[in-house]
């Protein structure tokens, strides 16, 4: 019998308890951060069928607050795979269950790596790209890939010579 090809998605629906809000009554960034990891965690390691590392998370703007109370829904797909990673996306909703309302909240991207025991990264299958949507998903990561060797490019440079955003005064490094 052919092999069924692995989840490319996974969803998880939280609610938002007490314990996670922070001063001013609304949840905590920090809450919403580790649900994130745990999503882009489980996607990847599902796909994969390993163990995997968070490699790299790019830019997470929370642009509006999310309330005690609210059920989040994470819904993440696997949109590129490399030789050894994965990117992945999460698009975070807040739903007002007695409004029946929701709102996007976050989109965001994780670079997963898979492991073997000792850490080492170890190749994934490549993902089927079929769909337009799956299509555009993998075009775009492809771009951010590119994106982000090139901001650790600029920053690897910013961090080695400070002095030049300084106009060339010595200065140490951090
Ligand atoms: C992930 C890890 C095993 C990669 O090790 P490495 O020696 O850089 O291995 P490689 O150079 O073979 O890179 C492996 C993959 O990671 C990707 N990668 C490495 N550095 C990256 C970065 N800064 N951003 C995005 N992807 C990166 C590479 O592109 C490569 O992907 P590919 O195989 O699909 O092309 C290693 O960096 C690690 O263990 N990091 C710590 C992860 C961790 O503990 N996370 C939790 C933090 S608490």
């Amino acid at each position: 019998m052919p092999k069924e090809p692995p989840f490319k998605t996974t969803t998880m629906t939280v609610l938002m308890t007490p314990d996670m809000a922070n001063f001013s009554g609304h949840v905590h960034g920090g809450a919403i951060l580790r649900l994130l990891d745990q999503v882009a965690y489980a996607c990847a390691a599902r796909y994969s069928g390993c163990y995997v590392v968070t490699v790299s998370v790019d830019q997470v703007t929370f642009r509006k607050p999310v309330f005690v109370g609210e059920l989040v829904t994470f819904r993440s797909s696997v949109n590129y795979t490399g030789t050894t990673s994965m990117e992945i996306g999460v698009r975070v909703e807040a739903e007002d269950v007695r409004e029946r309302t929701s709102r996007h909240v976050i989109t965001c991207y994780f670079t997963m790596v898979a492991v073997d025991e000792a850490g080492k990264p170890v190749p994934v299958e490549p993902v089927r790209i079929v769909t337009p949507v799956e299509k555009r998903r993998w075009a775009a990561a492809q771009l951010r890939r590119e994106f982000r060797r090139e901001v650790e490019r600029r920053n690897l440079e910013i961090r080695h010579h400070p002095e030049d955003l300084i106009g060339g005064e010595s200065v140490d490094p951090d």
